[in-house]
């Protein structure tokens, strides 16, 4: 264990350019890589008109190459029994990988859940899907939560660095088209779940919208607890909700079957292609 006093670096947090002061408590396990943080102080360096207090870390493990933060960052959609938030910064570009919503949370909320076509026993829904997970919009701060290792079983995802991400996080906030959700297992601070509802602008049908769902996947240590059918409900009545004319999705034979229980039916147009890379 050793003690560490890091100034970060000059990113705006918190509305302004004042150095954030962490007096933490830090052990490096060799055998992951990884830093494990505990904050045992924290104090806003300079001035700031922003008097948010920080949050306690409480042995938050983060990959080597990064360094915790404990800021003004806990958005009401977190669930207060997880583990605290945090701001996470590469150690090498700096970048804040935060936790806000890639979309308006309570739009999850506001789903008519009395309109799903599959049962569920027992009963889970958006607000409730169960002990110790929350259904949520992704956020950045997932990154650092395993949402590629969940991905990586579906398909490819590539070694994406964290600049990478958030510049495609942000694109994808600032269209207000994605609606990438994530089921986090906040015990242990994991995402166990996504899926993506896009949703596409057309001149066609009285200029209307089509969604699309697409990257439905549950991490293989999760699947069996109706979590895939959670996702693919709440993305199809979302995009009823968003005013989509149709939904329409992309699968794999083995899993027709699967999502003809929320009522999609194969059609008759063939699904072609021209793929470019992997
Ligand atoms: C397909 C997948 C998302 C299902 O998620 P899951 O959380 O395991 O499924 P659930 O627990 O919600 O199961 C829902 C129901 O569908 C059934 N089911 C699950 N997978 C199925 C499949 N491939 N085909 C038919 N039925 C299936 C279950 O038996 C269950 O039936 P029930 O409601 O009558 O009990 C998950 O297996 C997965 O991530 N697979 C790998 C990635 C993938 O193939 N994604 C789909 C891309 S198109």
């Amino acid at each position: 264990m050793a003690n560490i006093n890091y100034n970060s670096p000059s990113c705006a947090v918190g509305g302004g350019n004042a150095p954030q002061t962490l007096d933490a408590v830090r052990q490096f396990d060799r055998k992951k890589n990884w830093n494990i943080f505990r904050a045992t102080s924290y104090d806003r360096g300079g001035s700031s008109s922003d008097d948010t207090p920080g949050v306690a870390l409480n042995d938050v493990a983060l990959p080597h190459s990064y360094i915790a933060a404990a800021l003004r960052c806990s958005p009401p959609s977190r669930n207060s029994a997880g583990p605290a938030p945090v701001c996470c910064f590469h150690r090498d570009c700096g970048m804040l990988l935060d936790e806000t919503p890639l979309f308006e949370p309570s739009l999850l909320q506001e789903i008519d859940w009395s309109n799903n076509t599959v049962t569920f026993s027992p009963p889970i829904s958006p607000s409730s899907p169960g002990e110790g997970l929350v259904l949520r919009p992704l956020c950045m701060a997932d990154f650092n939560r395993g949402f590629f290792k969940v991905l990586s079983q579906l398909t490819k995802t590539g070694d994406v660095t964290p600049e990478q991400f958030a510049k495609k996080f942000e694109h994808m906030k600032s269209t207000g088209d994605y609606y990438v959700i994530v089921v986090e297992d906040t015990n242990m601070g994991q995402i166990v779940a996504t899926a993506t509802l896009i949703t596409e602008h057309k001149f066609i049908h009285s200029c209307a919208k089509r969604g699309r769902v697409e990257e439905v996947v549950v991490s293989d240590m999760c699947r069996g607890k109706q979590l895939g059918k959670l996702l693919v409900t709440a993305l199809t009545l979302l995009s009823k909700k968003l005013n989509c004319y149709k939904v329409t999705l992309e699968c794999a034979p083995k899993n027709v079957a699967f999502y003809q229980k929320f009522g999609y039916a194969a059609s008759d147009e063939t699904y072609m292609q021209c793929r470019f890379f992997d």
